[in-house]
C-alpha cells in the first residue's frame, strides 16, 4: 500500500524580564510590525562564529510572548520558535520563575551521583507515555544516536547479525555520523562520507519496506510520525500501523523520532497518540527543557533489560538544573486545555492556509497538523521567508520549496491571524 500524503486540517533565549504579554500589534496593511522599544545591542565580533548557518541579517536581542525584538527595536511575530523549541514563547512567567529557582540549586554533579530532578522527570515521562525507562542527553542528534545503540544492544540478544538501522525517504534525524546516515539530504551527507555503516534509507512505502526490513539483519526502523525538515509530511495512520505490525512480527525495534513533532506540537503530548500505536523507543529534544539543551530516549522494559551500566553515557545528560526546568515544561505541555487549543487552532490555521492558497494561486500544497505546517510555494521558499521577515513575521524553510510554520504552542488565534495576513501579502 502506497504512503499517501495526508492533509490534516487540525494542526532560545536568556531569561527576559517579567513583562506582561504584549497585545497584538495594530498596524496598517503592508506596514512592518515595528514597535517603539529601547534595546541595546551587545554585538561583539559575529565573524568569529563558524559560518555553518546562513543567518538572517540583524541581531535578536530579546523576546516577549510570541514576539522577538531586534537591536533596531523591530518586533517580529515568531512562527519559528527557535525551530520548534520555544513552545511557551518568551518570558513566560512560570518558566522564568522555574529557571531562577533551579539556578539557586545544584546545576551539575555528573551521572556518577543520583539527583532528584532527573528521577522525577523520568518518572513523569514514563507515567505519561508507553515507556518504562528514560535516558537523558543533550540534543536531538545525540538522542537518536543513543536510540540506535540501544536498539542494536537489544537486537543482538536476538541474533548476532541483527544490527542494521533503516530510516525513511524524507527523514531528518540529525547531523552526526550515524544520524546523518539516516538523514535523506544529499547536500548534508555528501561532503562527510563515509558515514556510519549499517544504516540505510528506504522508500516510504510498504512494498519497499517489506523487502528491506529483513528479520535476520535489521535491528531498528526509525520514523518521524510527522517529517519536519523533510517538508512537514504527516505520515498516514494506516501506514504507521502497518509498520508497527511488520516490525513487531519481525522483532525489529520501532523508533519514533518525536524531536520536532513531539511534546504537544501536533495537539497530543506525543505525536504517536494520534495513530493508536506505540513505539519501542522514542526520542525527544527541542522543547523539552524550554530552550536549554536536553534530549531524552524513552524505552520499553524489554529494551531496558538489555542495557547494562557502562553501555552508554554522557557527561551533562539529565543534570539537576536542566531537569528541573524540563519538569516544569513537561507539566505545562501536558495540560489538556493547551493541547485542545493547539488541536482546534491548528485545524483553523489549516483552513486559513487553504484559503490563502486559493486566493493567491501561489501555493502547490499545504500539509500539517497542530502548530506544524508546511506550505509548498511556486518558487523559492527562502524568498518568501525573507519577504515575510521584512514585514515582521519569522518563518523558516523545510527544503527548497516549503515554507514551514512552527509557532509557539501558546500563540493565540488572533496572533495566528496576524501571521496569516502577512503571509498572504507576501504570496
Ligand atoms: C526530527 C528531528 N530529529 C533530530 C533532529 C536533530 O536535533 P538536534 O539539532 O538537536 O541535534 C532534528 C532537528 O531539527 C529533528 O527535527
Amino acid at each position: 500500500m502506497a504512503q499517501a500524503p495526508e492533509l490534516m486540517l487540525d494542526t532560545n533565549t536568556e531569561p527576559t524580564p517579567l513583562t506582561p504579554a504584549p497585545a497584538p500589534i495594530q498596524r496598517a496593511a503592508g506596514q512592518p510590525l515595528v514597535a517603539d522599544v529601547a534595546v541595546t545591542s551587545t554585538r561583539q565580533s559575529p565573524d568569529a562564529v563558524l559560518a555553518t548557518y546562513k543567518r538572517a541579517p540583524g541581531e535578536i536581542v530579546r523576546g516577549e510572548g510570541v514576539y522577538l525584538v531586534d537591536s533596531d527595536g523591530k518586533r517580529y511575530l515568531d512562527f519559528v520558535s527557535g525551530i520548534a523549541v520555544n513552545a511557551l514563547g518568551y518570558g513566560d512567567p512560570g518558566l522564568v520563575a522555574t529557571l531562577h529557582a533551579a539556578a539557586e540549586g545544584l546545576v551539575h554533579v555528573s551521572n556518577l551521583y543520583e539527583t532528584a530532578p532527573a528521577a522525577k522527570l523520568a518518572a513523569a515521562l514514563v507515567e505519561r507515555s508507553f515507556a518504562d525507562k528514560v535516558f537523558f542527553c543533550n540534543s536531538g542528534a545525540e538522542a537518536n544516536e543513543g536510540a540506535f545503540k540501544f536498539a542494536r544492544r537489544w537486537a543482538r540478544t536476538i541474533g548476532e547479525v541483527k544490527h542494521e538501522i533503516v530510516a525513511l525517504r524524507g527523514a531528518f534525524h540529525g547531523r552526526l555520523f550515524a544520524t546523518l546516515a539516516a538523514t535523506d539530504r544529499p547536500a548534508y551527507r555528501l561532503p562527510f562520507r563515509p558515514l556510519a555503516p549499517g544504516i540505510s534509507i528506504s522508500e516510504r512505502n510498504l512494498e519497499d519496506l517489506a523487502a528491506t526490513l529483513d528479520a535476520e539483519t535489521v535491528a531498528a526502523l526509525i520514523v518521524e510520525p510527522v517529517q519536519g525538515e523533510g517538508g512537514v509530511r504527516v505520515l498516514d495512520g494506516g501506514f504507521i500501523r502497518e509498520l508497527r505490525a511488520m516490525t513487531k512480527e519481525r522483532r525489529i525495534a520501532l523508533i519514533f523520532d518525536e524531536i520536532q513533532c513531539g511534546l504537544g506540537r501536533t495537539g497530543t503530548l506525543f505525536a504517536y497518540e494520534r495513530f493508536g500505536v506505540e513505539p519501542d523507543i522514542l526520542t525527544l529534544a527541542k522543547p523539552l527543557a524550554g530552550g536549554l539543551p536536553m534530549g531524552a530516549i524513552l524505552v520499553t522494559d524489554e529494551i531496558a533489560q538489555t542495557i547494562k551500566a557502562g553501555d552508554h553515557g554522557t557527561t551533562f545528560g539529565g543534570g539537576p538544573f536542566v531537569s528541573s526546568v524540563a519538569l516544569h515544561v513537561l507539566d505545562r505541555l501536558s495540560d489538556p486545555a493547551l493541547l485542545a487549543t493547539v488541536r482546534e487552532n491548528g485545524a483553523w490555521l489549516g483552513r486559513q492556509l487553504e484559503e490563502v492558497a486559493r486566493r493567491t494561486g501561489r501555493v502547490r500544497a499545504i500539509r500539517g497538523v497542530g502548530y506544524m505546517w508546511g506550505i509548498d510555494i511556486m518558487g523559492s521558499a527562502s524568498h518568501v521567508v525573507e519577504a515575510a521577515r521584512e514585514l515582521g513575521l519569522l518563518t523558516c524553510t523545510a527544503g527548497e520549496c516549503t515554507v514551514r510554520l512552527l509557532p509557539p504552542l501558546v500563540t493565540t488565534r488572533e496572533e495566528l491571524a496576524v501571521g496569516i495576513d502577512v503571509l498572504e501579502q507576501v504570496l
